[in-house]
């Protein structure tokens, strides 16, 4: 029988959605799939990218998956389409930078952090056509290695290259988390902006799962709390981790 949902990422950025998948759905049992043996993903290519996610899917699917979140704007800016094409009776959720967050609320100078992949994607540039109304700045700048740092918990590294990259942005007034694996450390990146809001699309995502369940009529029934399975195709480290965050 369906019954989980399946999450996956390059590492541990997907427990940003995670998080917020357990505070809306507590009943569901998840399987959490952090492809840490192919991070960064936001330094391959299309083709590499494709194949790595479709072989993810397979597994997830194998496994019981009722609904799909790929919980990394990279994989989802560059194959949530082909896979969706590939896996016609999947259903996918997918995750991509909160811009339309910022246009709603009517911020004037925007910064996109995100992996050299998303911001350079093609679908990066229709999100911002489709919601930029000419009165506000928009600025994408990359994390560079930022995601593959926070798998490795090296703070040091982190704030040291927080600093090279967000000192230039003070006076943004806003910047979106284009990278679920920044979500992990928005403290730190607040002390380097103070003045700056923080988006976060991690609770949008988490709500799309709640309506595609709801809509297909899959939602878990059980009054008791669901079941969290973690893998990690790396080290068990990551995995202890990995729970380590979820739990604190
Ligand atoms: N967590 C991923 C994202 O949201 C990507 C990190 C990576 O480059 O592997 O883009």
């Amino acid at each position: 029988m369906n019954d989980k949902i399946g999450i996956f990422d390059s590492g541990l950025g997907g427990l940003s959605i995670l998080k917020e998948l357990l505070s809306i759905l507590p009943n569901e049992d998840y399987l959490f799939y952090e492809d840490s043996i192919n991070n960064p993903y936001g330094e391959k290519s299309d083709d590499e990218l494709f194949e790595i996610t479709s072989n993810i899917v397979e597994y997830l699917l194998k496994n019981n998956c009722k609904i799909i979140v790929i919980a990394c704007n990279t994989a989802t800016t560059s194959c949530m389409k082909k896979l969706k094409e590939k896996y016609k009776n999947t259903i996918f959720v997918g995750t991509v930078p909160a811009i339309k967050i910022a246009y709603d609320n009517d911020y004037k100078d925007t910064l996109v952090l995100a992996t050299n992949y998303t911001i350079n994607s093609k679908r990066v540039s229709e999100l911002i056509n489709t919601y930029n109304n000419h009165s506000q700045k928009i600025t994408l700048a990359s994390g560079k290695n930022l995601a593959n740092l926070i798998d490795e918990g090296d703070n040091k590294k982190i704030n040291d290259l927080l600093l090279e990259i967000l000192s230039p942005y003070q006076n943004a007034d806003s910047l979106i988390l284009g990278c679920t694996h920044y979500s992990l450390i928005k403290n730190e990146i607040q002390k380097v902006l103070p003045n700056t809001v923080l988006l976060d699309g991690c609770i949008g995502v988490a709500k799309e799962v709640k309506n595609q369940l709801v809509n297909n009529n899959l939602l878990n029934k059980s009054e008791s709390k669901g079941k969290i399975v973690i893998e990690n195709n790396k080290s068990k480290d990551l995995i202890d981790r990995s729970y380590d965050i979820l739990n604190n």
